[in-house]
């Protein structure tokens, strides 16, 4: 038998996390893999589908500008149902907490088509934060036959929902598979201005902030900070990939882009993006992605926001929520710069998320479900 998966995915973090799967998938005999892409994201997601040379079968190209959720989540839905309709897979693989995520559940389960949520569990508790991803990952798993935990903390939050033990499977999270392919100890980057900065005597901060919640007042005060940090710190170097949302643009050029130490940049390709973090001296951000990544490379980051729902390297000492207060950014910012000790306390290498190999289990947890296989895949644990 031959088991026919569809990956549907739609934006850039989901595409570096499906991408060493995919290409797993396309390894194994068993399976048929086609990969259909809503295009939420266009010029993010095709960076990632090109470094990985992935080809996508179906590609719904979706987006427009200034988007909002209904309209991602009824073009996704609709441009679905003919992709399953042609193709009637056993299984469709979704990825993760963006309105894709749950719109293609949905959908699947619409055409009675089994889901499998790769990233699944992840909890903040909090139902506005992170804005609408806290709700997509939710309903998602309401929609989820198979559950892949990146995390046994993410499998405990699935118990507690009263979803079966049978049904989740605790994988490390496939970020840390990506990032195998990513990062080289001798990477020359092809943005020519990363080769020329000096991170030996330089502080380079590398930020990245555009979530749905901090538009508007947040991310201003976080900008504010930003720019007090980069005049009275005279060796900091701050280099910020600005996501390609207008509303995120809008502010973040108007606000830091005439300063001399401030680097703004288009969306870097992630190979470049992961290596200037593992050269960087620490990372601010609002990315759920860049809380998985960072602390394995050793860098103290701090997060641009109230709670989060990946508590692993915070409890490991390597990430800290600051929020979105003005004052506080610059204060927890500048003791990083300052303070040694409170830096070295921080940037140490902990990788509560993965081991490299979420991909391989995942793999063979399909396999058990679907009876061609009866090894069940062992739990990683994380040993953090
Ligand atoms: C989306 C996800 C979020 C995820 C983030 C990763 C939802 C609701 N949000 O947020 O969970 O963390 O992606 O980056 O699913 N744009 C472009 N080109 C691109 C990408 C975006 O021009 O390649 C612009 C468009 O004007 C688009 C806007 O950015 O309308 C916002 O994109 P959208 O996917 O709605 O929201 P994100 O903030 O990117
Ligand atoms: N990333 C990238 N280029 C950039 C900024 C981020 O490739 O210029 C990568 C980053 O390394 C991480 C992912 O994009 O793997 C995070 O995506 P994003 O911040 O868009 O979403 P989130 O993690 O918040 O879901």
């Amino acid at each position: 038998m031959t088991l026919k998966i569809i990956s549907v995915f739609g934006t850039r973090p989901e595409a570096i996390k499906m991408a060493p799967l995919i290409k797993a998938l396309e390894r194994e005999k068993d399976f048929e893999s086609k990969v259909c892409v809503t295009a939420q994201h266009r010029e993010m997601l095709d960076q990632v589908l090109r470094l990985f040379n992935i080809t996508p079968h179906y590609d719904l190209n979706i987006m427009k500008e200034k988007q909002t959720l209904s309209e991602i989540t009824t073009s996704a839905l609709i441009g679905l149902e003919r992709v399953f309709n042609s193709e009637k897979p056993d299984l469709v693989l979704v990825h993760g907490d963006t309105t894709t995520t749950f719109a293609a559940a949905l959908a699947a389960f619409y055409h009675k088509i089994k889901v499998g949520h790769v990233e699944a569990g992840l909890r903040s508790f909090n139902k506005w934060f992170p804005y609408p991803e806290e709700i997509n990952r939710k309903l998602t798993g309401v929609l989820t036959d198979l559950h892949f935990a990146p995390t046994s903390r993410a499998k405990l939050n699935l118990l507690k929902e009263g979803v079966s033990e049978e049904s989740i499977f605790v994988t490390g999270n496939t970020v840390i598979d990506a990032m195998a392919y990513t990062v080289k100890k001798d990477y020359v980057f092809r943005d020519e201005r990363l080769n020329q900065i000096d991170y030996h005597d330089k502080k380079v901060i590398v930020v990245t902030a555009h979530r749905r919640e901090n538009w508007g007042k947040p991310l201003e005060n976080i900008c504010n900070a930003l720019k007090r940090i980069a005049q009275n710190y005279k060796d900091v170097y701050i280099v910020y990939p600005v996501h390609k949302n207008p509303v995120v643009r809008e502010t973040v050029f108007s606000m830091l882009g005439e300063l001399g130490n401030v680097l703004l940049l288009d969306p870097l390709d992630t190979d470049e993006m992961h290596n200037l973090m593992a050269k960087c001296h620490m990372v601010m951000t609002d990315s759920g992605g860049l809380q998985e990544e960072v602390p394995s490379l050793g860098k103290p980051v701090l997060v641009l926001r109230d709670v989060t729902e990946r508590p692993e390297a915070v409890e490991a000492g390597t990430v800290k929520v600051i929020g979105t207060e003005q004052e506080v950014v610059y204060n927890e910012g500048t003791l990083l710069l300052e303070n040694k000790e409170e830096y070295d306390k921080m940037a140490n290498a902990v990788n509560p998320y993965g081991d490299g190999k979420a991909s391989l289990r995942i793999i063979q947890a399909i396999k058990y479900a679907f009876n061609l296989s009866d090894t069940k895949p062992e739990e990683y644990k994380s040993g953090v």
